[in-house]
C-alpha cells in the first residue's frame, strides 16, 4: 500500500486508524494486558526503562540482566496471548505480505517515559519490516540513519498514525523523545501504547 508520505526512507500512514478502530484496538490491547500483563524492564546494564512492555504473538521481546531476546513466554511464565486479528488486519493490509509477524510488542508509556535511541536488531531476518501502530498521546519521534552519527529528523506521532521501517530504513536509530501529555482522549488515564509487529524469522 503507498503510504501517505516518507521520512529518511520511514513510510507513514497518517491517521491510518480512524476513532472507532482505535477504540476497538485499545480493547484488544487491554485484553492482552490482562492475560501478559504490563512489566516494567530493565536493561541488561541493570537501567529501568521508562516504558512498560508486554508483547502478543508466538514470541515476545524482553529485556533483563540476562540480555535482550525474543522469548516464547511472558516472564510470569505463560505463553503470549496471540496478537489480536485487528491488529494483524494493518500488517497485511500496509505491508502486503503473506507472513504473518512472530510479536507485536507492546509498549506502554505514562508521563514521563521515552525511548532512547536504538535499532531494531534482534529480529534475525531484516529483510521483513517492523509496523509501527500509537494509540493515545503524541510523541516525538526521533529518526535516523542506520549510523548512530547520522543526522536525525523528528515528527510527532499521533493517534492511529501507523509508520513502516523496512528496506534500507529497517535497521535506522529510532527513539521517543517525549510525549505530550493530555493531548489525546483515548485512553482515559492518558499516555500512549505503541504497538510493533516483527517477524523474528
Ligand atoms: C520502539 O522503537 O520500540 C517504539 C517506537 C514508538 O514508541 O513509537
Ligand atoms: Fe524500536
Amino acid at each position: 500500500m503507498e503510504s501517505a508520505y516518507e521520512i529518511k526512507g520511514v513510510r507513514l500512514w497518517p491517521g491510518w486508524l480512524d476513532r472507532p478502530a482505535q477504540e476497538a484496538m485499545v480493547a484488544d490491547i487491554r485484553a492482552v494486558v490482562a492475560a501478559a500483563p504490563l512489566v516494567a524492564p530493565v536493561t541488561p546494564g541493570g537501567r529501568q526503562m521508562s516504558v512498560r512492555m508486554t508483547a502478543a504473538g508466538r514470541l515476545g521481546w524482553v529485556t533483563d540482566r540476562k540480555g535482550y531476546r525474543y522469548d516464547p513466554q511472558h516472564p510470569q511464565g505463560t505463553d503470549w496471548p496471540p496478537i489480536p486479528a485487528s491488529v494483524l488486519a494493518v500488517w497485511r493490509a500496509l505491508t502486503g505480505l503473506a507472513r504473518d509477524p512472530d510479536c507485536c510488542l507492546v509498549n506502554f508509556y505514562g508521563e514521563g517515559a521515552r525511548m532512547g535511541l536504538h535499532q531494531d536488531r534482534d529480529e534475525g531476518d531484516f529483510s521483513f519490516p517492523v509496523l509501527s501502530i500509537s494509540l493515545g498521546d503524541e510523541a516525538l519521534f526521533r529518526i535516523g540513519g542506520v549510523e548512530r552519527s547520522d543526522p536525525t529528523q523528528s515528527v510527532w506521532l499521533r493517534s492511529g498514525d501507523v509508520l513502516l521501517m523496512g528496506g534500507p530504513a529497517r535497521l535506522a536509530w529510532h527513539g521517543i523523545d517525549r510525549l505530550r501529555p493530555g493531548s489525546s482522549t483515548l485512553l482515559p488515564k492518558g499516555g500512549r501504547l505503541n504497538l510493533t509487529l516483527r517477524v523474528v524469522a
